[in-house]
């Protein structure tokens, strides 16, 4: 146990019982590594789920926050607020979008997106549209509508009634998606490549298919890039990979370097429908955290991180693919970027405390996923030590 005194204890009395934690106390971060109360080094492929993804406490980004936590950090946004306007010209300046709306997380991102998609269908003259299609596998947050957008029951379980105005298809399957678009579609809504469902990566033609129809249809295409943005698939966003635009988007995550942030991107004539009153947040976008943002997407351009990513990815999976011809019980190795996913004959839970025995975080998912997000930054020594453990933890399993 790798704990300072009491913490569990008063974890487990006082904090709602949410996350199934490991005994682990991180207390301080830098570069791709993290430390505990008793010293201990890990090399961290968890990454905060893909938040970190510059790595913990880049210099820049401390002394952003630093350098604005004196000035202001926060006001309303019935002002306005001049480093959320310098974001909102970068978001739009490296996407697709005209108009970006500020809130704090993934799951408010994509409820705007939601909100914003139903919005737009009644402004648009069909007030009959109100359902969304989402993918078996998704994950999309925890609020009634994103839960209920989320194709997996097992989130849904003990808060029904649910939402109405959803309807599933599986994943990667686009006759199934044109089979069930009817008078009610308003949108189809997903993850370019869905990241807690196990690292599903489509098929190339999927995301353009669904582009044509949501044209030929007049329907949006919601991309919930929370996980994907930002440089994570080797692309600022990921459905660049696969030459589309989608009309709406909701980024979070790696946005604000650590900072709780959440935003949604649309095309201006779907953002119209936003109009003062239909919608709001009230940290959305603040001073300190759009600051911050602001510095980010700098240092992602300024650093080549997208580039690095890809470059970083393919060397990386390749070091897990000789893994793979190493041990039979490893499926599958995918991914794009340094989004990558390691699919075993078993549940990985058990890697993941003798990898963090030996100094490694990695975080497997309850279906037999092994997920690795390590930063962006993340040094070619670094992925060989990752490797070398990975390498001596899977060799010894069923030992
Ligand atoms: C793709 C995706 N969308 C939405 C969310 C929800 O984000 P948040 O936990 O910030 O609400 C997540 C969280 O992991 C995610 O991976």
């Amino acid at each position: 146990m790798s704990c300072q005194e009491g913490w569990i204890e008063d974890a487990n009395r006082y904090i709602a019982q949410t996350y199934a934690r490991l005994p682990i106390c991180l207390i301080k971060g830098e570069g791709s590594y993290v430390w505990d109360t008793e010293g201990h080094k890990y090399l961290d492929l968890v990454m905060g789920i893909g938040v970190n993804g510059l790595g913990h406490c880049h210099p820049r980004v401390v002394a952003a926050i630093r350098e604005q936590a004196g000035k202001l950090l926060h006001v309303s946004n019935l002002y306005h607020i001049e480093p959320q306007i310098q974001l909102a010209k970068a978001l739009c300046r490296i996407s697709f979008a005209d108009r970006a709306f500020f809130c704090n997380s993934g799951g408010e991102a994509n409820e705007a997106c939601i909100k914003l998609a139903r919005k737009y269908a009644k402004d648009s003259g069909h007030p009959e549209r109100y359902e969304i299609i989402t993918m078996e596998g998704s994950f999309h947050g925890r609020t009634l509508a994103t839960l209920t957008a989320t194709a997996q029951t097992k989130y849904h379980k003990g808060f029904e009634p649910l939402p109405e105005g959803f309807k599933y298809v599986p994943f990667n399957d686009l006759k199934a998606v044109e089979a069930t678009v009817g008078s009610k579609t308003a949108a189809i809504m997903l993850e370019p490549i869905q990241a807690l469902g196990g690292v599903n990566v489509p098929a190339d033609d999927f995301l353009p298919g669904l582009r044509r129809l949501c044209d030929e249809k007049g329907l949006l295409l919601i991309l919930d890039e929370v996980f994907t943005g930002f440089g994570r698939t080797g692309a600022m966003f990921c459905h660049q990979r696969y030459g589309i635009e989608p009309d709406v988007m909701a980024l979070a995550k790696a946005l604000a370097g650590g900072l709780p942030v959440g935003a949604m991107l649309a095309k201006e004539k779907v953002a119209q429908s936003f109009s003062p009153g239909t919608h709001a947040a009230t940290f959305g976008g603040n001073p300190l955290v759009a600051s911050v943002g602001v510095e980010v997407l700098k240092i992602i351009q300024e650093e080549g991180l997208v580039a690095y990513a890809e470059e970083m990815g393919n060397y990386f999976m390749g070091r897990l693919k000789d893994l793979q011809r190493k041990f039979g019980f490893i499926k599958e190795v995918r991914g794009k970027g340094l989004l990558i996913g390691v699919e075993l004959e078993f549940p990985g839970k058990e890697i993941d405390v003798r990898c963090q025995e030996k100094g490694l975080l990695v975080n497997s998912l309850g279906d037999k996923v092994l997920r690795i997000i390590p930063a962006l930054n993340v040094k070619r020594e670094e992925i060989d030590q990752a490797v070398a453990v990975l390498d001596e933890v899977l060799g010894g399993m069923g030992k």
